[in-house]
């Protein structure tokens, strides 16, 4: 398999710490530090390493220790060398997680004392879905009298999708709009027509867990860009990555990131979508949380570059058991996406997309309420932390329903494991990258009610200093 970017030897240098400074030989030094690199995820797997000439060269070490840092990489299976294509970075077989399905087959959420972290969403605002309901039966009759099925799905609502990018300043006609069953689904359609097996789609690196099942499902190959260590993107990075690989798709979600929370501003998104432009590379951004910021949002992407294709749904701001979602996009690939949907489930439900039109006219009512309930259980989970476990770092969310905490230590997993046994459901770090990497980190939702929270850290926070750190080493690190 050909490595699918470059790091030079200088890039690799500043994301390296002082090697003097670290006990043991140079060279032991230098490999540790690439090998927690990449299983922080601040390196991509399959990222072509410099050349040991040049990394010498950049870092002012002789080629031997380079040589030597690489032997051991190799040996330890971090690295994989093919003769005139140089070292590409890799991952220990046996460390790539699985499709989780502890979801759905876990009982321990069942129970009222267990605090359930696994899941970035939140129930539905009480009343809402009532009202809608009632207000969507009783224009249902009309209805009936026809086939009921359309692929693209309720023309009031596709109208009222349309108004709602108008208003953000994103110039939208109703036949530019595919209703779907959520986001999921849309990003699901779109990969199903646009890659062919092998074909890269390049995504955030943490991004959406669901995101990268859905890309693999499709035998798509995701070529992951590490976010920065402070949040956002890291733009020279994108651009760079977009570059080298000319992938088919990018995968991108600027506003309200899931996991970290991060918005990307204008000017960044600005020059990703030009050089994304220029690569022949066709970028779907994830609008699923972007009504739910802390802040003003940024001009929308698809205002700034109107082929990029935006998808979203109700999920988020009111209530993902509704399975409305909608995806933005030329006319004739709405076209061909409503075809293809076609074939797989025919068409939307009407009535849940009749209580949708009802709850657009209400959204910005309902999106400003979850907000003002958002703000102080994202406060009350930051509070909590610096609390209870002060050593993890946390970049404050400006928008969506989690935070990314930094350990100080890579045992996420393990951390996970053992959080079950005091009633508290968590994710791994892992879940949201590729190969097993990003066990430094734990996604954190704030959905849940403030006290809920403010106990759930105050359990993982028992739980942690439990863990036995002796044993660490990057060897011991990825979990299966
Ligand atoms: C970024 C992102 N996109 C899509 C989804 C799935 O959304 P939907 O319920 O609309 O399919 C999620 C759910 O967590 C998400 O976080």
């Amino acid at each position: 398999m050909a490595p699918v970017s470059r790091l030079g030897g200088r890039a690799l240098a500043a994301l390296l710490p002082d090697l003097r400074t670290l006990p043991g030989p140079v060279y032991a030094a230098l490999s540790d530090s690439i090998t927690a690199l990449v299983l922080d995820g601040r390196i991509a797997t399959e990222t072509r390493l410099p050349s040991e000439r040049e990394l010498a060269l950049a870092l002012q070490i002789s080629r031997a220790t380079v040589t030597a840092a690489y032997d051991a990489l190799r040996a330890d299976g971090f690295l994989a060398s093919r003769t005139g294509s140089g070292s590409f970075v890799s991952v220990p077989p046996g460390s790539r997680p699985r499709t989780s399905l502890a979801r759905w087959s876990t009982a321990a959420s069942d129970s009222p004392d267990v605090i359930d972290l696994s899941c970035a969403t939140l129930p539905a605002p009480p009343g809402v879905l009532e009202v809608a309901l009632a207000s969507a039966a009783a224009r249902i009759t009309p209805l009936t009298h026809t086939d009921g099925y359309d692929p693209a799905g309720l023309p009031a609502l596709r109208e009222s999708v349309a108004a709602r990018f108008a208003a953000r300043g994103v110039s939208t006609s109703a036949d530019q709009i595919l209703i779907t069953n959520g986001a999921l689904h849309g990003l699901d359609l779109l990969l199903r027509l646009l890659i062919g097996p092998g074909d890269r789609v390049l995504t955030e690196l943490p991004t959406y867990s669901g995101a990268l099942d859905a890309i693999r499902g499709n035998n798509g190959r995701v070529v992951p860009v590490p976010m920065a260590a402070a949040g956002g993107w890291q733009v020279e990075l994108i651009r760079a990555t977009l570059r080298q690989t000319s992938p088919r798709l990018a995968y991108l979600t600027p506003d309200f990131h899931n996991p970290t929370g991060a918005l990307i501003d204008e000017s960044a998104r600005r020059d990703v979508l030009r050089t994304a432009r220029q690569t022949g590379t066709t970028v779907i951004v994830d609008e699923s949380f972007v009504d739910l910021g802390f802040c003003p949002g940024a001009r929308a992407s698809a205002a700034i570059d109107p082929s990029v294709i935006s998808i979203g749904s109700l999920s988020k701001p009111v209530w993902g058991g509704l399975r409305v979602g909608w995806l933005r996009a030329a006319p004739d690939l709405v076209h061909r996406l409503a075809a293809l949907r076609a074939s797989i489930d025919m068409a939307g439900p009407v009535l849940d997309q009749l209580i949708a039109v009802d709850l657009f006219d209400r959204l910005d009512e309902i999106t400003a309420a979850r907000v003002a309930e958002l703000r102080p259980q994202r406060d009350a989970l930051i509070a909590a932390l610096a609390r209870e476990l002060p050593q993890w770092r946390i970049a404050v969310p400006q928008g969506g329903l989690s935070m990314w905490a930094e350990l100080d230590a890579p045992l996420s997993t393990p951390l996970t494991l053992l959080a079950t046994q005091v009633g508290v459901v968590l994710v791994p770090g892992s879940r949201f990258g590729i190969d097993g990497t990003l066990e430094r980190f734990l996604r954190l939702p704030f959905s849940l009610p403030a006290q809920r929270l403010d106990e759930a850290v105050r359990r993982i926070a028992g739980v942690w200093t439990q863990l036995d750190r002796s044993n660490v080493s990057t060897r011991q690190l990825v979990v299966a």
